[in-house]
């Protein structure tokens, strides 16, 4: 029997064009709330025996998408699935992967042990920060495929704009960011690639220079997984421009342009601010679903 795949509240979207593009079965699970605010869980279909697929990104409202996601997980494993892949497109509480401050939670290692007590057999997510993670199928108890969607992000521009060598090189707003930008780079036709210094004053301000990057009346691309209250792209296109770049072409997996982060990015006057459709805004015009079935097709 082929595999059905149920979308979450912040899942569905994909959940569609995934059963649509691979030919499998689309389920529905019903999420409401009772009165006290609890939530209230339903799978609507039979799923014994089967292969299922659950998506949804843990964002928006983040303590609400985690409820959703391992209550829904549990409840499918519980009624008989053969097998769960859960694809967790953007990965919520990633960036709590230290205690930064004493007493601090290490918010990412108590959400992967409530995913390992489900003991789901695959988990899919993309563009996971993992800079402090060596080994995620250990921590969250279940073989997991973290993907990338800077490649598609990469298809679009080549699409979209004539971004060749030379005239454009890549930038990766940070030191972690330097993975990103090697694939865009490539996935660009073997661009030059370069990344930014960046340190972090707090959540909402950073600062950042652009040291020894030549960008003078050059094109740029700017590649980061996340964009939330929009400081780092903000902070790097005033780093650049002040060295003479020219046209700026930013892209990102997550865009969770929290706040008043896409006004204020709009004013940057960019050529193309894109992101994926990981989480769903303004900007996300490049699906994630092809990069999620081919893991698929490795998975099946
Ligand atoms: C940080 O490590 C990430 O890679 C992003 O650079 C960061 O989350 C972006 O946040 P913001 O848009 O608030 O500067």
């Amino acid at each position: 029997m082929k595999p059905i795949v149920f979308g979450g509240r912040n899942g569905e979207h994909l959940a569609v064009e995934l059963a649509f593009m691979k030919g499998f079965d689309l389920g529905s699970v019903e999420v409401k709330k009772f009165p006290d605010g609890e939530s209230y869980i339903r799978v609507m279909d039979d799923v014994q025996g089967r292969d299922v697929i659950y998506i949804n990104s843990l964002q928006r409202d983040p303590n609400e998408a985690v409820v959703e996601t391992l209550y829904t997980l549990d409840t499918l494993r519980d009624l008989g699935a053969r097998r769960v892949v859960a694809v967790i497109p953007y990965m919520s509480y990633a960036r709590q992967d230290s205690r930064f401050n004493p007493g601090e939670a290490v918010s990412i290692q108590i959400l992967a042990k409530l995913f390992k007590t489900i003991k789901v057999d695959h988990i899919i997510t993309v563009d996971m920060h993992l800079h402090r993670i060596s080994d995620p199928s250990s921590l969250f108890g279940a073989n997991f495929h973290n993907i990338t969607g800077v490649r598609e992000l990469g298809k679009y521009l080549r699409r979209n704009y004539d971004l060749t060598r030379p005239d454009t090189v890549v930038i990766g707003p940070d030191e972690e960011a330097e993975q990103w930008a090697r694939v865009m780079a490539e996935e660009l036709g073997g661009l030059e690639f370069s990344t930014l210094e960046k340190k972090r004053l707090t959540a909402e301000k950073v600062v950042i220079e652009a040291k020894g990057v030549n960008v003078k009346g050059k094109n740029v691309v700017i590649v980061d997984d996340i964009i939330s209250t929009g400081g780092t792209i903000i902070e790097a296109v005033k780093a650049l421009r002040s060295l003479g770049a020219r046209d700026f072409y930013v892209a990102t997996v997550h865009p969770l342009l929290v706040g008043d982060a896409l006004p204020r990015l709009l004013r940057l006057g960019l050529k193309e601010l894109v992101g994926t459709n990981t989480v769903l805004s303004p900007i996300s015009r490049v699906s994630i679903t092809p990069a999620i079935a081919e893991a698929l097709d490795r998975i099946f």
